[in-house]
């Protein structure tokens, strides 16, 4: 059984950190969130995985070292590719394929035909956390050979995701963010299918947002009276595709947490609760309460870091509390007089309290960025 991970589309929702970076790449509890997906794949026992990238983008970037802004391509594959390599720091071997424009899940696989050869093959989407992994779901799949088989899962926002509607067991109908949901059904991120799937998603049309929708696709394989399990999850399960999703991932990944401390605390620093910190970080004068973890080479003076915190390597904290939040690399928060909370910061995100007069917020945005004062 091989594997198709699915690391492409453009994650408005998570702008403006995807400005920058590809939605897949962004940690939770430190780690990037497809990271989980090639582990889940390679503890299933599945070695040869195909990754579909996408979109290469032109956008205005500062130059690092001039400062002005020039054209260059932000490409979230290259990205990837530099990411996860060969796959083998994982025990994978990847292939990547090539999706020249984002037109849906079901045109991926189409793409994907001559790598899979004829087997059988789980396709992941990048950007979903699925906490207790896929191996039972591999081998259910194997074990029963249908045509296809999707995971399920009760979802409190149904019209967000695909909707299955089911007789029993039986899988009637699939319909991919409808209006009015005929249940709260969701197809999470992860399909099991056999080779018989490159039919359907031929046949397929494109759906109203102009995508290939692999939900159609699995609704075509229903229609000609192919063999389609469902399974309904009972684990936790994210498609990390907002803020809110992020910090949830986060907060489930660092539930499990072990305390490992590799970098120096100072006698004044107090610690509760598991706390995992790098090599080269250094503490001082603080108090951490876990679950948290922290990087490599972090800095952090006179600061509160609360439950459920991911601070990135290099990030340097002085004079403030945070909790309940991701921060990415070598970002410097300082002299904050309120508690930090609930937020994700980009890489190099610079947060400073000034006691200058006149008193005033002094802000540099980028595009689509949030910020709520009070
Ligand atoms: C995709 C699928 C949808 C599924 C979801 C799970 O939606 O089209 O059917 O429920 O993934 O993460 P997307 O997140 O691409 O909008």
């Amino acid at each position: 059984m091989k594997a198709l991970v699915l690391a492409g589309g453009r994650g408005t929702r998570l702008r403006p950190i995807t400005h920058t970076a590809a939605k897949q790449l962004v940690p939770v509890a430190n780690k990037p969130v497809l990271f989980y997906g090639l582990e889940a794949l390679r503890d299933a026992g599945i070695r040869e995985v195909g990754i579909v990238v996408s979109d290469p983008r032109e956008m205005l970037q500062p130059d690092s070292r001039t400062g002005e802004r020039t054209t260059v391509m932000v490409n979230s594959q290259a990205e990837i590719r530099h990411a996860v390599g060969d796959g083998s720091a994982f025990g994978l071997q990847v292939t990547y394929i090539e999706q020249e424009a984002p037109l849906g899940l079901a045109h991926a696989v189409r793409i994907s035909e001559a790598f899979m050869g004829g087997e059988p093959f789980v396709m992941y989407l990048g950007d979903n956390l699925i906490k207790d992994g896929v191996t039972p779901f591999v081998r259910e799949f194997e074990a029963e050979r249908p045509d296809a088989q999707i995971l399920l899962a009760h979802v409190k926002t149904p019209w967000e995701f695909g909707v299955a509607e089911l007789e029993g067991d039986r899988v009637v109908r699939l319909e991919e963010k409808p209006q009015q949901p005929r249940s709260d059904l969701a197809l999470v991120g992860v399909y099991l299918f056999s080779a018989c799937v490159f039919e359907a998603v031929k046949a397929i049309r494109p759906s109203r947002r102009g995508e290939y929708e692999i939900t159609d696709a699995i609704q075509h394989l229903i229609d000609s009276g192919r063999r389609v399990r469902s399974h309904v999850i009972k684990g936790w399960w994210k498609d990390t595709g907002k803020v809110e999703d992020m910090l949830e991932g986060n907060r489930m990944m660092l539930m499990g947490l072990q305390t490992d401390i590799r970098g120096e605390v100072d006698a004044a620093t107090e610690i509760e609760g598991n706390v995992v910190i790098g090599p080269g970080s250094v503490i001082e004068r603080s108090r951490l309460r876990g679950p948290l973890v922290i990087g490599a080479g972090a800095s952090i003076r006179d600061s509160y870091v609360g439950p459920f915190t991911s601070l990135a390597d290099g990030v340097v904290l002085s004079r403030c509390e945070i909790e309940h939040s991701i921060v990415l690399e070598r970002s410097r928060i300082e002299d904050i007089p309120g508690r930090i909370e609930s937020s994700l910061m980009g890489k190099d995100v610079v947060v400073c309290g000034k006691e200058t007069r006149p008193r005033a917020h002094r802000l540099m945005l980028g595009d689509s960025s949030r910020l709520e004062l009070s």
